[in-house]
């Protein structure tokens, strides 16, 4: 049983967007692994490099996608998808200077990071994008400003 798994309740579009999600939750359960299997620094590395630019391509083509529609929270989104790489970036460089230790943390948090970024602010974009009843209920916020 990987340590993480995509469900249809994470379900985005149907296509694209969602396998990609797929795509980021075999690079952390990768991850994941190598830290378990106590595999040397550079295995554990290569991981959470390859999770980087899965990431990177992943989060450039959302946003793509949420420009193209004008979405109005699209600069909260962004934020939120670098502060993900940062976070990956902070994690490499602590696990070359020595804390191994702290691998399984990582991958719990890179994992609950992810599932909670999918099913709020991946599904609010969702339910805009399919339409005006969904971009009121996506917007019903102190924070909204609609279009
Ligand atoms: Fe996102
Ligand atoms: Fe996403």
């Amino acid at each position: 049983m990987p340590f993480m798994q995509w469900t249809e309740m994470l379900a985005i579009d149907g296509g694209h967007v969602d396998e990609q999600h797929r795509g980021l939750f075999e690079a952390i359960n990768t991850f994941h692994e190598a830290v378990a299997q106590g595999h040397e620094t550079d295995a554990v590395a290569r991981a959470l490099d390859f999770l980087k630019s899965y990431g990177e391509q992943h989060f450039s083509d959302e946003e793509r996608l949420l420009a193209e529609f004008a979405y109005p929270r699209l600069d909260q989104h962004r934020r939120q998808h670098q502060q993900f790489l940062e976070q990956v970036a902070a994690f490499r460089t602590q696990l070359l200077e020595g804390g191994s230790g702290l691998g399984h943390s990582m991958s719990q948090f890179l994992g609950s990071w992810l599932v909670n970024h999918i099913m709020v602010a991946d599904k609010a974009y969702a339910s805009f994008l399919r339409g005006s009843s969904g971009r009121l209920q996506a917007y019903d916020g102190p924070t909204a400003k609609p279009g």
